[in-house]
């Protein structure tokens, strides 16, 4: 398969330039730059990130360019362009000249590939304190801005463009079509990387992979598992073995409505009441690192005691999506915010298991995407995030089932109530919304990265009717994001928090109280736990 590799020196936004090939239908793969793969003949160009160091730094990345300069077209993006400059006998200076921000850039070469289409000037987005003062001698200027005069340029004989400028970014005006430039005009890839083409030959290759061994896969009813699972048991029906624990930690109802869904999908899993387990490992625990751990000890347990019935099984599936991927093998080295409920453990090693990630090269749009092709209901595939340890790091301190039954109410009016507001807000950049466009009418659900109630374990005085009352405090929570790193509270409607408060307090008994969030993260968490 045609492929274009990424070469990330650790910049904030080399994700961002991965995505942007993929929506051109071209598969791309983002690599540290120390780890360059070897250039087989399916590569088909280089795209060089930027980066936080600047290349006259003692430790600035380091590549061995001869790996790639004249083999194969290169993107050369802010760092990638200093670095290109500085190696080949060109200038890098740290001068009065640095950009931030927006920036108008002006083409000089009319006639040059990667800006067919795209006006003499237009609005590109800059960010660096180092300039190109020289450029090698054997590259052409080729476009640039009232302050940097080495905005961009070539080198014809390596076939090598350097952008100083970052074309990923939004605020790029013609950016996207520069690297479709690159991507479709200069490495010729051809747009067949679609979900329909991913759908066909992942299927393909699971079928050839894996025969007739039997798979198990834990589904946790979000988004990742869920398309994992349908993808598996497309290409090898009921020898895939789903196991759906309820650790009682789950929203309001949802065990049920969900695995009732699963069933319907026509997945072969098996529903596992376990919610006792979990509050009694639970029991006096109130460090919410404690209650984590208990939490995925139990979970382990639980899911390997299900998983040894299945007798013969050889793989176990897991819904790893790229972004974790590129996060344990990134520059920086593994991250500690890895999400690891989805990992069970030594599992695959306890039960000589081999592992299979068929969603590992996708981002999570991809897979969305993925599941609806697949026919997933908009339902699953549109939910909030959710935390592993779920209602657990929601009720605050020690979790009870008095507690916790008191939370999954306030939580269902909360979220039923939010599915029903219509707003105008835009979409979250993690929904799944048809409607799109500025002023539609979407769900405030949709326009929400990601909400939920909390119970806080303090009582206050209230008065109902004559009597006065002693009763717990529901917080709400409701944020937008793009990745959980940070997150903003949402400014929700008063007419909607009234209607939300109301309900709740006339509601849910224990409940005489409700707050609204307006911590951002940082430096709140999303989770008060
Ligand atoms: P915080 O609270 O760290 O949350 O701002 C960021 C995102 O991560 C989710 N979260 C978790 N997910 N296990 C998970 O699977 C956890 O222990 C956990 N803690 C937080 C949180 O819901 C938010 O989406």
């Amino acid at each position: 398969m045609e492929k274009i590799i990424i070469l990330d020196f650790g910049s904030q936004v080399t994700q961002v330039i991965g995505r942007r090939v993929r929506e051109l239908n071209v598969y791309c793969e983002i690599y540290p730059f120390n780890k360059i793969p070897e250039i087989t003949p399916e590569i088909k160009g280089v795209i060089l990130s930027g980066s936080p160091y600047s290349v006259r730094d003692k430790n600035a990345p380091q590549i061995d360019l001869k790996k790639l300069v004249g083999n194969i077209p290169v993107l050369a993006i802010c760092y990638g362009a200093q670095y290109i400059a500085h190696t080949f006998g060109g200038s890098v200076e740290s001068s009065q000249t640095r950009e931030y921000g927006r920036a108008e850039l002006t083409i000089i070469e009319n006639n040059e590939r990667i800006f067919e289409g795209i006006p003499k000037t237009s609005e590109v987005w800059m960010s660096h304190g180092d300039s190109i003062t020289q450029l090698p001698t054997n590259a052409k200027l080729i476009a640039s801005t009232p302050n940097v005069i080495n905005a961009a340029y070539k080198i014809e004989e390596d076939n090598i463009y350097a952008l100083q400028f970052h074309p990923e970014v939004f605020h790029s005006a013609y950016g996207g079509e520069m690297i479709k430039n690159f991507v479709h005009l200069i490495c010729n890839c051809s747009a067949d990387w679609t979900t329909e083409s991913f759908i066909e030959s992942t299927v393909k290759s699971i079928k050839n992979e894996l025969k007739d061994d039997k798979v198990i896969l834990g589904l946790s009813g979000g988004v990742d598992s869920t398309v994992a699972a349908v993808l598996i048991n497309k290409a090898i029906g009921n020898n895939l073995h789903c196991i759906f624990v309820d650790n009682g930690l789950l929203r309001k109802d949802e065990f049920t409505s969900v695995i009732e869904q699963y069933k319907n999908m026509g997945l072969n899993v098996i529903g596992v009441d376990a919610s006792k387990k979990f509050l009694t490992a639970l029991k006096g625990v109130t460090d919410p690192e404690e209650k984590r751990k208990a939490i995925g000890k139990t979970f382990i347990e639980v899911f390997e005691e299900q998983a040894k019935k299945i007798t013969n099984a050889k793989w176990l599936a897991q819904g790893t999506i790229y972004p974790d991927v590129i996060e344990s093998n990134s520059v920086k080295g593994p991250s500690a915010t890895i999400k690891s409920h989805h990992n069970v453990g030594g599992l695959p090693e306890k039960m000589n298991l081999k592992i299979i990630e068929p969603l590992r090269s996708l981002f999570k749009d991809e897979v969305r995407k993925t599941g609806i092709a697949l026919g997933i209901r908009k339902e699953l595939i549109a939910r909030h995030p959710f935390p592993g340890p779920g209602l657990g790091i929601r009720v605050l301190g020690e979790v009870t089932e008095e507690k916790l039954n008191i939370l999954k109410e306030a939580d269902a009016i909360y979220i039923n109530l939010m599915k029903g507001w219509e707003t105008t807000l835009p979409a979250a950049s993690n929904g799944f919304s048809d409607k799109t466009q500025k002023g539609d009418k979407i769900s405030l659900y949709d326009a929400i990265w990601q909400a939920g109630a909390i119970i806080l374990p303090v009582k206050s005085v209230g008065v109902m009717g004559d009597e006065r009352t002693y009763e717990y405090t529901i917080a709400l929570r409701a944020v937008t994001s793009n990745d959980g790193m940070t997150a903003d509270w949402v400014q929700l409607p008063y007419d909607f928090l009234a209607k939300v408060s109301n309900e709740i307090i006339n509601k849910v008994k224990g409940v005489n109280r409700v707050c609204y969030d307006i911590s951002s993260k940082p430096p709140a968490t999303i989770e008060w736990e």
